[in-house]
Formats: C-alpha cells, sequence, structure tokens
C-alpha cells in the first residue's frame, strides 16, 4: 500500500506550491486514475509517487514503510515509471535493447529475457518494432517502447503519466487491453486527461491547482457534473450517452461494478 501523507511540493526557487498538502491512500492492486486539468500538478504529483522527485514536507509510506534518504531505493525496486514525453527516458537507441536494459541488471537467464520481451511485445503490437532505432519511430510507438521496458520488470506498482497522448485509436485499444489483461496482478495509477480510462477504477483523485479537489469511486465522481465543471473535466461521451438513455441511477451500478465488459454490453445494446 501507498501512503502520502500532507505532501506539498515547491519546485526550485518557486514561490508558490505546485503541490498542496496531498493526502491520498493507494491499495494493492487497485486502479487509481489521476484526472485534472493542464498544469494541475499531476507529472508534479506522479514524479513524487514514482521516486524521482522529494516532496518538500509531507510524510511518503510505501508498504508501512516511512521512506527517508536511507531507504529511498524502494521506491524504484517497487515502482514502473512511464513518463509523459517517453524520449526523455530512453536509455539506447534500439528499441529491443530499450526494453530489454532493466532486465539485463537482473538475474535472469538470456532465454528469458527473449521470451519476455517477446511476449511483451508481441501483446503490445510492437513485436515489429524491435529491430528499429528509437529515434525513427513515431511519438506513439515510443510511449509503447517505454511502457513496455517498465512493464517487462514486474514491479509492483505501475506509475503511467498520459500514456496514451500520441497513439491513434487502434493502438490505444491494444495498449489498454494489455493493462486490462494484467490489471489484477498490479497496482495501477494513471494519469490521464480522458475520463473514460477512469470508468473502471478503483479509485479517481481529482486534481485542480495543486490540490486534491475529490477523490471517490467513479460514480461519485463521473456523476458530479459541478465537480467535473469546476476541474475543468468533460464527462465522457460514451457514459453521457447510457446517461441520457438510461437514467443516472441505473449507471450508477454499473459503473460501480468495475466491469468493463458489462459497461461495453450496454453500449452495444444501446447503439443496436
Ligand atoms: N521543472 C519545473 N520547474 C518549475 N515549475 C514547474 C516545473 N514543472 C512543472 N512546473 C509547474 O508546475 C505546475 C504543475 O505542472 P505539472 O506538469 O505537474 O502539471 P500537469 O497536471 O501534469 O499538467 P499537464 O496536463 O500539462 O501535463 C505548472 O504550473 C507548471 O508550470
Ligand atoms: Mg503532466
Amino acid at each position: 500500500m501507498l501512503n502520502l501523507e500532507n505532501i506539498s511540493f515547491k519546485y526550485n526557487k518557486g514561490k508558490s506550491l505546485i503541490l498542496d498538502d496531498i493526502s491520498l491512500k493507494i491499495e494493492d492492486r487497485s486502479f487509481t486514475v489521476i484526472v485534472g486539468s493542464n498544469g494541475s500538478g499531476k507529472t508534479t504529483l506522479s514524479r513524487i509517487i514514482a521516486g524521482s522527485i522529494k516532496p518538500t514536507s509531507g510524510r511518503y509510506l510505501l508498504d508501512n514503510e516511512l521512506i527517508t534518504s536511507d531507504n529511498y531505493h524502494l521506491i524504484n525496486s517497487k515502482i514502473g515509471y512511464v513518463f509523459q514525453n517517453p524520449e526523455e527516458t530512453f536509455l539506447t537507441s534500439n528499441v529491443e535493447e530499450e526494453i530489454a536494459i532493466g532486465l539485463e541488471f537482473g538475474s535472469k537467464e538470456k532465454v528469458d529475457i527473449y521470451n519476455i520481451i517477446n511476449k511483451t511485445s508481441s501483446e503490445l503490437g510492437i513485436s515489429n518494432l524491435l529491430s528499429r532505432n528509437v529515434n525513427d519511430i513515431s511519438g506513439g510507438q515510443m510511449q509503447k517502447v517505454a511502457f513496455a521496458s517498465q512493464m517487462v520488470l514486474d514491479k509492483e506498482v505501475m506509475v503511467l503519466d498520459e500514456p496514451f497522448s500520441m497513439l491513434d485509436v487502434k493502438s490505444k485499444h491494444e495498449y489498454w487491453n494489455f493493462i486490462m489483461k494484467n490489471k489484477v496482478d498490479k497496482t495501477y495509477i494513471l494519469i490521464t486527461h480522458d475520463l473514460t480510462f477512469s470508468l473502471f477504477a478503483s479509485n479517481i483523485i481529482v486534481m485542480k491547482e495543486g490540490k486534491i479537489l475529490k477523490q471517490g469511486k467513479p460514480s461519485d465522481i463521473l456523476l458530479d457534473r459541478e465537480l467535473l465543471l469546476s476541474a475543468n473535466l468533460l464527462i465522457p461521451q460514451s457514459l453521457q450517452m447510457l446517461i441520457d438513455k438510461k437514467g443516472i441511477s441505473k449507471i450508477k451500478n454499473l459503473l460501480n461494478k468495475g466491469d468493463e465488459s458489462k459497461y461495453l454490453e450496454e453500449i452495444e445494446n444501446y447503439e443496436s
């Protein structure tokens, strides 16, 4: 379990607090979605969670251990992080090497590394990219490669900062299906503008101007129009369609089941 208590943060020399008294709990194997408009502090918060920056004040507990300078490495051993801008994180020039590099530091046999890379890249639809130069692929493909290179490490928690921002619809679905398939084994923290991806979350955190405006189950957040308006967020089209057709109370049940297949079934029933 991950526990942030009264976390505040200022960038160097910055006068204003970029994160202001953030407290949140993330349960093991839960799926948290952090949403908020541009500049609300989502990336800054994700960097703190992933250990790439340290909070100015507040406490960070990981599996009930208080994180200090002495055990800071714990974060890296448990949490994988996919940056908003994947190019920043590439360490090599070749796609396959890039996915392999973290694994090669571990104790796995070469043949196991080969199998893990092949399985993950095939499921993500990037097998055809393995021999390519990381600088010659599209932004969306870079996002998938960055994700694959973290995913193969099989850490307990995955923090994904706007992972789909440069992907086309088909690639987005491939990527999303991969996450849904692996959802049960890991804790996911997904940062996104697009509330569609929060429909099946265990918890949604809404940020505004460095603060948490509200956190709760999808039905608490997605059906609260005033909140969405105040946070400058748009309700997903598919959800709006179902609300119009079926009424909020039915949709509330559906959302709280957190079952993507039932939701899609309803959408299909509605469309047919
Ligand atoms: N390195 C930095 N130095 C100083 N200020 C920064 C730095 N990075 C971000 N900021 C400021 O911190 C605030 C929050 O930025 P952050 O990137 O965390 O927001 P965000 O919600 O991820 O935005 P976006 O949706 O655009 O990705 C913004 O006002 C931004 O200008
Ligand atoms: Mg950001």
